[in-house]
């Protein structure tokens, strides 16, 4: 069988089945989530904060992305590949964004491209549409608007709540495949996964979404700390601080590496 595609995608919302999806930045990982049947992989510019260790998804290029996507695709077989459009690389016209995600489709073979905000990038996912270019949405806490909303707060309370509906129906007529909702209360997240005919993604969104996503290193536990909407299903951190604490006696104890270890 090939890659997951966007059909199958829209087949699984039509059936009621939920799926997930994982962040992944290079070839390893994603093989080992590929092999896990995840079928959508995210090579996310969160990659900004757990990859290249900044506070914030901004400072994070084109550049910096090519290079990790590449990786998971060539570490894949089977999952559908997505790549964020990093700050900078999309808000300044569709053009502009056009020419970002050709990059991520022709140098990293990306199979999908992902960019934040609603009615104000729906030029933006019509142009990308147009050129065979599937789009995924991202609205709620759109970790790129992080000094509008001063700091990563909860969106969509009260009236917010309709606009965030409105963009979401304003993403799936101008073209999006799917859409991201990230820290927005479960019941508004429920309500627009009802409202559209294309799946929701939640992260922090409640259960009712079609699809769940986390950054990977918070979900195996990697990362030293995680929000409330994470469930870490494993303590990935403690296994490799164990094995590098006792890589490092073993080196001076002189019992690393042992004959079973050596050439002769
Ligand atoms: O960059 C990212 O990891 C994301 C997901 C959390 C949706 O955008
Ligand atoms: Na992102």
């Amino acid at each position: 069988p090939g890659r997951v595609t966007v059909r199958d995608i829209a087949a699984a919302k039509a059936h009621g089945e939920k799926w997930p999806m994982l962040t992944t930045y290079d070839a390893l990982t994603a093989g080992i989530f590929d092999e896990a049947g995840i079928p959508v992989l995210l090579v996310g510019d969160s990659a900004g904060n757990v990859v290249f260790g900044y506070d914030t998804t901004i400072p994070v290029t084109i550049d910096d992305l090519i290079p990790l996507t590449a990786a998971v695709v060539r570490g894949t077989k089977r999952a559908m590949v997505v790549a964020d459009l990093p700050f900078g690389s999309y808000q300044v016209s569709p053009v502009e964004a056009l020419h970002a995600a050709i990059r991520f489709m022709k140098e990293a073979g990306a199979h999908a491209v992902k960019l934040e905000g609603g009615l104000r990038v729906a030029h933006q996912v019509e142009e990308l549409a147009a050129a065979g270019i599937p789009v995924m949405g991202h609205l709620g806490l759109t970790p790129q608007s992080v000094h509008a909303f001063g700091g990563f707060r909860v969106q969509g309370r009260g009236e917010a709540g309709d606009r965030l509906l409105h963009d979401a129906k304003a993403l799936e007529a101008a073209g999006a495949f799917s859409v991201v909702l990230e820290g927005i209360p479960a019941s508004l997240a429920g309500k627009i996964t009802e409202s559209l005919r294309i799946p929701t993604i939640g992260i922090g969104a409640g259960a009712d979404c079609d699809a769940q996503v986390l950054v990977w290193q918070d979900m195996a536990g990697l990362s030293p700390r995680s929000p409330k909407f994470v469930k870490r299903y494993a303590e990935v951190a403690n296994v490799l601080r164990d094995a590098a604490n006792e890589f490092a006696a073993e080196v001076a104890a002189g019992t690393f590496p042992s004959e079973e270890y050596s050439y002769r």
